[in-house]
């Protein structure tokens, strides 16, 4: 099993090229099976959960060809069955994606129920909703998400909750459907955006993404596009805290500044010095991280996806920070690694009640989910010793060659598979 090893007490110092966005580039997968021609997408990060997707929608027949290690060209005029049920494609909470686009195009859709991050329980009845709405039917058997439609016909449907999923799902469905869509109270994620646009760059008629009323009109056919995926917000992010935390200076390049707002909007609060360009944020830290706090929400209040970086840094800050969780209820599970390290946090509830203490101490951690597991990576580059983290295939889910870009930075950190390879490396670092 592979583990990350990390020597901590450098700070990050350098450049680091931030990759295309995960979660962006799964939707764009599936709305590339909504055409029969040929659909380019580049800037597509190499991760694990990427690489399921694809092999899923090859599972159904669609022609896959990696041009390079970023890009990839898809045909889906090859499909011959709106069935999946890829083993792995049960690990990926963006299975359902394959419902919408799937859906949309040939009226009919049959996905393994999604899995993902434990997070929270992740429901998906707004997805079902939006469905219904169109006129589709929805069961739910043997583990499967069943989905059928004579005609799917656009509706004017108000989401009870702000979901990306659920937004990015029913933009996918309408696109193809008879007539207008109404989505009201949507979601405005960046990658909302980009859907719709890489949408639109295939013929499709969607206005208002961005924005919480998204007007779709349906439209016969969709056809080839070459699309490149926005940079990833929360990998951008992660590296911003992780500069922070080990007190570095690291510029952050490739990015789109206005999709990192709140959090650079934190990290000056707390004291960093943040200078932005036209697509890069340099972070410089301080020895005098001061606390703060932060409440989750829908873009573009403070993204779930960066909250245990963001206590991962506040927890070696001055004074006592509250951050509260508003969108996942189960989201501080790493708290009890990081506790292990000799953070001082409390949870209750929701809220994270954190005395900031002087600094880590390396610990044998676990990482949890994607997200958690990236933000003890920040955890163990601060530490005094080593840390050695295991479940690592779960920061591998997101982050494209995560180890090589912090190596790149400084750090002192090595991806092992045996007790040998760790010993090897702390030998070699001392
Ligand atoms: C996506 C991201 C995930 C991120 C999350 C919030 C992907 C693959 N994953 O997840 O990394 O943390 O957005 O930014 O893009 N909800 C319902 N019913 C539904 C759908 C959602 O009640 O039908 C609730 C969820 O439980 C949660 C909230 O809505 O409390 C937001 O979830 P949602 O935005 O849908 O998250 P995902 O799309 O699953």
């Amino acid at each position: 099993m592979e583990q990350y090893v990390i020597k901590g007490g450098t700070p990050l110092r350098g450049e680091v090229d931030i990759s295309g966005a995960k979660n962006a580039a799964l939707a764009l997968i599936a709305a590339a099976i909504m055409t029969d021609e040929t659909v380019v997408i580049d800037n597509l990060p190499d991760v694990r959960d990427i690489n399921v997707l694809l092999q899923a929608i090859e599972g159904i027949g669609a022609v896959v060809v990696r041009l390079t290690r970023n890009s990839v060209k898809i045909n889906a005029g090859t499909i011959s069955s709106v069935t999946v049920d890829y083993e792995y494609i049960r690990k990926i909470r963006a299975s359902y994606y394959l419902l919408g686009a799937l859906l949309g195009r040939f009226n009919e859709a049959e996905v393994a129920l999604p899995g993902g991050c434990d997070i929270g329980t992740r429901p998906i009845d707004q997805h079902i909703k939006g469905f219904k709405a169109m006129g589709a039917e929805v069961k739910i058997e043997h583990g499967m998400i069943k989905t059928k439609a004579e005609e799917l016909l656009g509706n004017h449907i108000y989401m009870d909750v702000v979901s990306v999923g659920a937004t990015i799902n029913i933009m996918l469905a309408a696109a193809l459907a008879k007539g207008n869509t109404i989505l009201e109270n949507a979601a405005k994620e960046p990658h909302v955006v980009d859907v719709a646009n890489m949408l639109n760059s295939m013929g499709a008629n969607i206005k208002g993404a961005g924005t919480d009323v998204i007007r779709i009109k349906g439209v016969e056919k969709l056809h080839k596009t070459e699309y490149s995926v926005i940079p990833d917000q929360i990998e951008a992010g992660t590296f911003m805290c992780a500069a922070a935390a080990t007190r570095g200076d690291v510029l952050v390049k490739n990015v789109i500044p206005k999709h990192l707002e709140a959090i650079t909007a934190k990290l000056l609060e707390i004291g960093c010095t943040i200078e932005e360009y036209d697509d890069a944020v340099r972070v410089i830290g301080t020895d005098n991280l001061k606390c703060t706090q932060v409440k989750t929400l829908p873009y573009p209040g403070y993204p779930t996806d960066m909250q245990p970086q963001i206590v991962v840094t506040l927890a070696i800050s001055q004074g006592t920070s509250i951050v509260t969780e508003s969108i996942f209820e189960n989201r501080f599970k790493y708290v009890a690694e990081l506790n292990r390290m000799g953070a001082n946090i409390k949870v209750e509830g929701n809220t994270a009640i954190i005395d900031g203490v002087s600094g880590y101490t390396g610990a044998e951690i676990n990482a949890p989910d994607l997200r958690a597991g990236a933000a003890l990576v920040i955890a163990g580059l601060v530490a005094k010793g080593f840390t050695t983290i295991d479940d690592i295939k779960y920061i591998q889910r997101g982050y494209e060659n995560f180890e090589v870009k912090l190596r790149n930075l400084g750090a002192n950190i090595e991806k092992v598979s045996s007790e040998k390879e760790a010993m090897k490396f702390k030998i070699k670092v001392g």
